[in-house]
């Protein structure tokens, strides 16, 4: 992304988001790791983090875990008895991650969940599993739209659903690229939320140090 963009991420990062050790060690661990380098940014986690505040998050779902990053800052925009669950594919990446919440303090708070999100969050449904109050979408991006449907079924008046990567470089709006899968599924999600008599909802595109890419922001009307 443009060198002004950056600079600026970096100005903002300093004001309201400067990695602390457990921050700075998680993002070493993931490299180390081999992960791919696609965790929020310092200052999407910090926006994650006000986000789950403004709502007064107690109960917090992710769908895609990674190393944990993002996890770390929405695990501490928990009160003292909130609770948060974390989905992951991935067992290794889930192991990555669970280390990384222990050193920031958060494995009481944070459980990280193996598993394939489509088996998972239906479980949850049918067991019962009483709503959330923030929600954050940023797993496999075909799957989106179901994972929003799910994710309504998870949620009360009031519930705060976040999903990444809804812009993806401007992919969303060059049909040259349409017919990507990961372009395909986002779209999908977008024009459905759009239309949703459900929640309020919108966009916001981010750029920064992770480049070009947007926020999908939606606050439940009702549940489904
Ligand atoms: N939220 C993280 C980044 C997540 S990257 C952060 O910002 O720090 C996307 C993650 O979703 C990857 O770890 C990937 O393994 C996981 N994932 C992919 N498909 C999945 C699925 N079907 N169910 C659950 N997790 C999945
Ligand atoms: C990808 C996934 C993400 O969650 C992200 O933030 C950036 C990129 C990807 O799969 O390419
Ligand atoms: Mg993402």
């Amino acid at each position: 992304m443009t060198d002004i963009f950056s600079a600026v991420d970096f100005y903002i990062e300093g004001l309201f988001a400067k990695e602390d050790e457990a921050l700075a060690a998680a993002v070493a661990d993931m490299k180390a790791a081999g992960m791919p380098e696609i965790s929020v940014s310092p200052v999407l986690g910090r926006l994650l983090s006000v986000l789950a505040k403004a709502v007064r998050a107690r109960r917090i779902l992710e769908i895609g875990t990674l190393g944990g990053y993002s996890a770390i800052w929405l695990g501490r925009a928990l009160p003292e008895e909130g609770r948060m669950l974390s989905l992951e594919l991935d067992a290794q990446n889930a192991a990555v991650a669970r280390t990384n919440l222990a050193r920031a303090g958060l494995s009481g708070k944070v459980e990280v969940r193996e598993g394939a999100a489509l088996d998972i969050l239906p479980r949850l449904i049918a067991s019962g599993e009483p709503p959330f109050d923030f929600i954050f979408i940023d797993a496999d991006k075909e799957p989106y739209l179901d994972y929003f449907e799910l994710s309504l079924r998870l949620s009360k008046p009031g519930t705060m659903i976040v999903a990444d990567n809804v812009i993806r470089h401007g992919a969303v709006i060059d049909p040259a690229r349409a017919e990507i899968p990961a372009v395909a599924g986002v779209k999908r999600f977008s024009d459905a939320l759009a239309a949703h008599p459900a929640v309020d909802a919108t966009i916001i595109q981010t750029v920064g140090v992770k480049s070009h890419d947007g926020l999908a922001l939606a606050v439940v009307r009702e549940a489904r």
